[in-house]
């Protein structure tokens, strides 16, 4: 048999093996020992860097990713480029705001919809600490630059509505800013930014494109979910996420929910490995201090990228 065609046949048997889709991987138990594991390596983590703030200090715009459900007694900081349309999806039908359990049935663009989550930017002092302190407070993460690349090849590579939209808002002005002799057609549609160019964007430090760099598809997580000063009760990662996805309907008493399997994305070292190698060593490095906290409080390292820590 030809390679190819052995590997297509071996993804559809592994797409037929595993479509009960309440079967998972590992037992809860295990999965909940290895939630454990992360939540004290996040503290052990945040214990050797000292903060400068306190959740007192933050605006309340910087709390707007961590969704509130009452009825669950559920916080979840949801992070773009992992799995948030999904889990947007779940709240929706706990909330009640989707009248069956389907959750692909669910329109992403509904599920995105400005004004369909409460979040903690809302929340007085009081009731956010008590809520801080009793409910279930959720996370999930993935390698950095794995996300990185996930955003960049979704948001100014590809031709979807969505990223017409960035290339319009984003990819323009990072032509202008980064390229020279660019054509007058990159220049009108910002649609052909290199990875190169995304990454000189990313670490410049202008105040000029602050508003396009702090964009939350790019955003650290550490960031968007302070993940210091709130101690995630469920910190669940992209790479174990059904696992991790099954013991938080579980914990939430939702275990109805039948979380949606991912069609397997193959290649992701490979891919990774052919982008940043279009990136020079101090370039990796400055993107890497960008995401230093994410890589370090949530246990990721540069192995497969740069083939070693630059730590
Ligand atoms: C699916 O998984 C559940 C739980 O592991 C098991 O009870 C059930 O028998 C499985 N169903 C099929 C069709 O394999
Ligand atoms: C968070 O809630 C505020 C107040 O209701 C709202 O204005 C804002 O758009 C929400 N943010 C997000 C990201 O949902
Ligand atoms: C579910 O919601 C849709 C849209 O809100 C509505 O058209 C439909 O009748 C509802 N179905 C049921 C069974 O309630
Ligand atoms: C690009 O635009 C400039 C100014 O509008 C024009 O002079 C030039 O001819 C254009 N070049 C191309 C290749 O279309
Ligand atoms: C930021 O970008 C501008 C415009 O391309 C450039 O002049 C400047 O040197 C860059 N700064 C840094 C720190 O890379
Ligand atoms: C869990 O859900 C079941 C059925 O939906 C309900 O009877 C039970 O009281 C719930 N338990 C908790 C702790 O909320």
């Amino acid at each position: 048999m030809h390679a190819l065609s052995l590997v297509f046949f071996m993804c559809v048997l592994f797409v037929n093996g595993n479509d009960n889709e309440s079967a998972s991987e590992h037992s809860l138990e295990l999965t909940q020992s290895l939630n454990l594991a992360r939540q004290e390596l996040i503290q052990e983590t945040c214990g050797r860097i000292t903060w400068k703030w306190g959740l007192d200090d933050l605006l309340p715009s910087q709390l707007e990713h961590i969704l509130v459900d009452d009825d669950h007694r559920l916080l979840y900081c949801y992070v773009p480029k992992v799995a948030c349309t999904n889990w947007k999806r779940i709240l929706m039908i706990l909330e009640g705001k989707w009248n069956n359990t389907d959750v692909l049935s669910i329109p992403a663009g509904l599920a995105h919809s400005p004004g369909m989550f409460r979040n903690l930017s809302s929340v007085s002092k009081e009731d956010r600490d008590n809520m801080l302190e009793n409910y279930h407070k959720m996370i999930i993460v993935r390698n950095p630059f794995e996300r990185l690349l996930s955003a960049f090849r979704n948001k100014l590579e590809g031709d979807l509505p969505s990223a017409k939209y960035f290339q319009d808002r984003v990819g323009r002005r990072i032509i202008k800013a980064f390229r020279e002799n660019p054509s007058n057609e990159s220049l009108e549609y910002g649609h052909d930014v290199t990875f190169k160019e995304f990454a000189l964007f990313l670490t410049n430090k202008s105040k000029e494109l602050a508003d396009v760099v702090n964009n939350e598809h790019w955003q650290p997580i550490t960031n968007l979910c302070h993940p210091c000063l709130i101690k995630y009760t469920l910190v669940g990662k992209y790479e174990t996420l059904l696992d991790d996805s099954l013991l938080a309907l579980h914990t939430i008493n939702a275990s109805h929910i039948q979380f949606p399997r991912l069609a397997h994305t193959s290649g992701t070292s490979e891919k990774l490995h052919n982008y940043f190698s279009q990136l020079d060593l101090p370039l990796i490095r400055k993107l890497y201090k960008l995401y230093k906290y994410d890589y370090k409080i949530f246990n990721y390292d540069l192995d497969n990228i740069v083939g070693f820590d630059l730590g």
